[in-house]
């Protein structure tokens, strides 16, 4: 598997052209999604990561390209490319209200334009409790029928039995407003938990992508 930075954009206008399925990670701010990149792809720091929440401030996307079989990922074709989008956190208490608008904007207009984009990774804290900016950011892509599936990280912070105990209780929150629950995956950047799964879904969704549009 190789993986190219491309490009980062502070505009959801200049996001580079093309047509190639793309793929985003979205979540508050520190939750991992930079890590949970890097884990996915198998490289270490391709994404930049901080203990400092607020890392990632633009949009950054990378060229991901399947050239060879990685191990339990059921590849039916031999090449696979897309994008994949490293996205600024929401939801960050410290920026000041302007630059939070600034990031709502990038983040809204991104979401909302980007016609290649085929699903959206919503990441998860496991160890807290269902946040409010998280819940109100999934009623939003509900509401703007944006598909997206739920990301929990950090699952190597709990026992597994704490893990699907807090994934109980998000998905009860959920299931106030939703009829149906979105895929769900559990993952560890550190220990690579869920890299499998997630690259499977996300090979699933590239098949369906092309075969529709062969049709
Ligand atoms: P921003 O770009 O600031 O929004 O943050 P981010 O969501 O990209 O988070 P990032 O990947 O930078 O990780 C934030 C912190 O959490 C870092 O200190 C990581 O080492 C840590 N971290 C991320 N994923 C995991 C994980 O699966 N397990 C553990 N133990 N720590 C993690
Ligand atoms: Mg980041």
């Amino acid at each position: 598997m190789d993986v190219r930075f491309v490009k980062s954009s502070n505009d959801y206008k200049k996001c580079p052209q093309t047509h190639l399925p793309e793929f985003a990670f979205i979540g508050r701010s520190n939750v991992g999604k930079s890590s949970l990149i890097n884990m996915l792809v198998g490289v270490k720091n391709v994404a930049q990561t901080s203990s400092t929440p607020g890392k990632t401030r633009l949009i950054n996307h990378y060229e991901v390209f399947f050239n060879d079989k990685i191990k339990g990922v059921l590849t039916k074709q031999d090449q696979y490319r897309w994008y994949l989008v490293d996205l600024p956190g929401y939801g960050y208490a410290k920026t000041s209200k302007h630059e939070r608008q600034h990031f709502e904007e990038l983040i809204a207009g991104y979401i909302l334009t980007r016609i290649n984009l085929l699903n959206l990774f919503v990441l998860v804290d496991v160890r807290l409790e269902p946040q409010a900016s998280d819940i109100a950011f999934i009623n939003y892509l509900g509401q703007h029928k944006v598909p997206f599936a739920l990301v929990f990280t950090k699952a190597d912070k709990l026992s597994s039995a704490q893990v699907n105990r807090n994934i109980e209780i998000f998905k009860n929150e959920m299931l106030k407003t939703w009829e149906e629950l979105p895929e769900i995956f559990i993952t560890s950047a550190k220990k690579a938990l869920g890299r499998v799964e997630l690259l499977n879904y996300i090979i699933s969704i590239i098949d369906n992508y092309w075969k529709n549009k062969n049709m």
